[in-house]
């Protein structure tokens, strides 16, 4: 990398934990555009998982992730360490304010996890620029902050959140779904949509979201952790909806937790 700076060349950090999918290369495809040089970081960073979360069956295939990578004709090195905390330990960032929302409520030891492993990223591939998906919004405003607080000299930048055809958003965890649930998920970004919808025609934004977790509800999904509107800067709740306001849900399908979110105002229909 120091050779790539003294060249005068701009760096793109795509961090992943691999299980690379459509939505990670059209990170690397923007990454391409932002720098002259792409690097891939692959790690499933344990931090982020509590005990009761999927860590040991999180989706790993270094040898296709690797073939997926170089396929796209876009990257310059691929950062794969096999782990990144020593056996001592001790020292972490934790993210308060934007963090202690949503995610961070329902999964307090996940802003953490998250903002240590990009900081150690940040330090291993010192980038100009790093990319990630909008579909963790939160993660992406929360990875913002800390740059700014820590005065970490690393644009944050994100990208739209990919989606299938049918409007699911793109996950490594939708590999979990079963063929039955893979055909109810859609239904989620179609209610987050249609509520969208709703509220910026002038319907109230709590009966609105009410009516939208009872739908869920009824079609199958088993439980909803929260569905909010929120500013897309700051991520405070507001019922005085204006068209760049989040709606940001998480619900589970099953064992398998879904999020999503989007923008009143968005038509970002990002297809794979
Ligand atoms: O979004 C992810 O894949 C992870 O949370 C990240 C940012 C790579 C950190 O482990």
């Amino acid at each position: 990398m120091a050779k790539w700076r003294a060249e005068g060349s701009r760096t793109c950090l795509v961090p992943t934990m691999g299980s690379i999918h459509a939505g990670h290369i059209a990170l690397i495809k923007r990454a391409r555009e932002l720098g002259d040089r792409v690097i891939v970081s692959i790690y499933v960073n344990p931090s982020q998982f509590s005990n009761d979360e999927d860590f040991d069956t999180y989706p790993r295939n270094s040898l296709n992730d690797k073939e997926s990578i170089a396929s796209t004709g876009n990257v310059d090195a691929i950062y794969a360490p096999m782990t990144m905390y020593g056996d001592q330990h001790s020292t972490n960032i934790v993210p308060v304010g934007l963090a202690t929302t949503m995610e961070g409520l329902v999964r307090p030891h996940f802003f953490t996890g998250v903002a240590t492993i990009v900081f150690k990223l940040f330090q291993h591939v010192p980038a100009d620029f790093a990319i990630f998906g909008e579909k963790d919004f939160q993660q992406f405003a929360v990875l913002q902050q800390m740059v700014t607080d820590l005065d970490i000299p690393i644009t944050v930048i994100s990208h739209p959140t990919i989606r299938e055809v049918d409007g699911l958003a793109l996950s490594s965890r939708n590999q979990y779904l079963s063929k039955k649930q893979r055909q109810q998920a859609p239904i989620l970004y179609k209610t987050i949509k249609s509520t969208a919808a709703k509220i910026l025609s002038g319907a109230s934004v709590e009966n609105s979201i009410a009516l939208a977790k009872q739908y869920l509800i009824k079609t199958g999904f088993d439980r909803i952790e929260y569905f909010d509107l929120r500013s897309s800067d700051q991520l405070t709740p507001t019922t005085t909806p204006r068209s760049i306001d989040r709606l940001f849900v998480a619900v589970w399908l099953g064992k398998t937790r879904l999020i999503d979110n989007c923008t009143l105002g968005s038509d970002n229909f990002h297809c794979s």
